[in-house]
């Protein structure tokens, strides 16, 4: 984050404490209605021009350490196998065999020493996904082994993370992810090292576990012990960037805190008293949060299951210093966030079933919960409104209010 930046956040979260009431002219939000969180037709709009087409983060390098190495990824769905070929390029592919549908790889992760065998008949590929052999070719009349490739699936990387889209027309990934490109390229993320993964399985449908990650409106009921203790949720500024990312920055509440889970870590190069001072939280659209701070950061990546069941991703990347990688403090760190969590979790499971029952009625978002509204008319804009039943559809009110860069 340059100077200018920092200075101009720094302005406003002094704007913030000190606000009355929304700027001028911000809008009075209408109601998110309740059935976009249950109404099935919906939830099929929103699989289809949603998950299909985003760009997704599936993997980081880390998890692919030499050639021919591979992780099977399926958490959109489709199954899909990205892998590391003979020049160090990562790629991905469908793990569907061209021939009837078997597949390639079975296990979640492995090595590839001989390509990608079929585990039908056989058909073997390279790790650029060509079809180099096949038994009996000459039962197959006419057949062309050089239209039979496997079938590519678009992958680019920010620094060493994987993003994956299963849609060819979408732009790239850093087109797509605009400012917050800049943002994290300009970080040392090259020498950020995978720390830990787990998953939780949540009782609501994706939104509503996503939602809660994008306010800090919460803090003082939910948080009270925790997080509210150090963040002061009333500097918090906002930023709205295009294809529906945003930014939350908080301030702690003392200049001299230190987060105590991250005693003994190291810091990214570079770290600045604005960067320990502050907590700034991206929403990369449409499914990963992360809080970046000096010495770490998660990458909270959630995903539907069913209408009313969603996943959490939690992967831990840090600064790597072999000297420092002291697995004690990362329990103790990866406790406290998990602690947190466990705040959150069971609160949206009971939203769920509120959500389901004749007594919900519309959802109304105040000036700090504008992520949530920027969210949903994203998803709407990429639907488009007129598959949308008018009941169920959100104006896209804060065209306005998103900004395009950082100055
Ligand atoms: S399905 Fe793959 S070789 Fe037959
Ligand atoms: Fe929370």
């Amino acid at each position: 984050m340059g100077p200018q930046v920092m200075e101009k956040l720094a302005s406003r979260i002094e704007t913030e404490r000190a606000r009355r009431e929304p700027p001028a002219g911000f809008p009075a939000l209408p109601d998110i209605p309740p059935g976009r969180y249950t109404a099935r037709d919906f939830l099929a709009l929103e699989a289809e021009h949603l998950w299909h087409k985003a760009w997704l983060y599936a993997a980081h390098v880390d998890e692919l350490p030499g050639a021919g190495s591979y992780k099977l990824w399926q958490r959109n769905g489709s199954p899909i196998v990205i892998l590391r070929d003979h020049d160090d390029d990562i790629r991905a592919f469908y793990n569907i065999c061209r021939h009837r549908g078997g597949p390639l790889v079975t296990a979640d992760a492995g090595m590839l020493d001989g390509g990608l065998v079929c585990n039908y008949h056989g058909w073997t590929y390279n790790l650029n996904g060509e079809l180099v052999n096949l038994r009996d070719r000459r039962d197959f009349i006419g057949l062309d082994p050089g239209c039979r490739n496997l079938v590519p699936v678009r992958c680019e990387r920010l620094g060493n993370w994987i993003f994956v889209t299963e849609d060819p027309d979408a732009p790239a990934l850093a087109d797509y992810l605009g400012p917050v490109h800049d943002y994290f390229t300009a970080l040392p993320i090259d020498n950020l090292r995978l720390v830990s993964h787990e998953t939780f399985e949540v009782k609501c449908n994706v939104k509503l576990l996503l939602e809660g990650f994008l306010e800090v409106y919460h803090l003082k009921n939910v948080h009270g012990g925790t997080v509210d203790r150090f963040l002061d949720y009333h500097g918090t500024t906002i930023t709205l960037f295009q294809h529906g990312h945003s930014l939350m920055l908080s301030p702690n509440r003392r200049a001299d805190w230190v987060d105590p889970g991250t005693r003994g870590l190291p810091e990214m190069p570079g770290t600045t008293d604005f960067d320990r001072q502050n907590s700034p939280s991206f929403n990369i659209f449409p499914n990963l949060v992360t809080p970046v701070a000096p010495a770490g950061l998660p990458f909270n990546v959630l995903w539907p299951q069913t209408a009313d069941t969603a996943l959490l991703e939690v992967t831990w990347f840090a600064p790597d210093d072999p000297d420092k990688r002291d697995e004690d403090v990362w329990t103790r760190r990866r406790s406290n966030y998990n602690r947190i969590l466990g705040e959150d979790l069971p609160l949206v499971e009971k939203i769920q079933v509120a959500m389901d029952s004749p007594g919900a009625r519309g959802v109304p978002l105040s000036y700090q919960e504008r992520r949530i509204y920027h969210w949903h008319a994203e998803l709407d804009q990429r639907i488009g409104a007129e598959r949308i039943p008018e009941s169920l559809r959100v104006a896209p009110l804060l065209n306005e209010w998103t900004e395009t860069g950082w100055t």
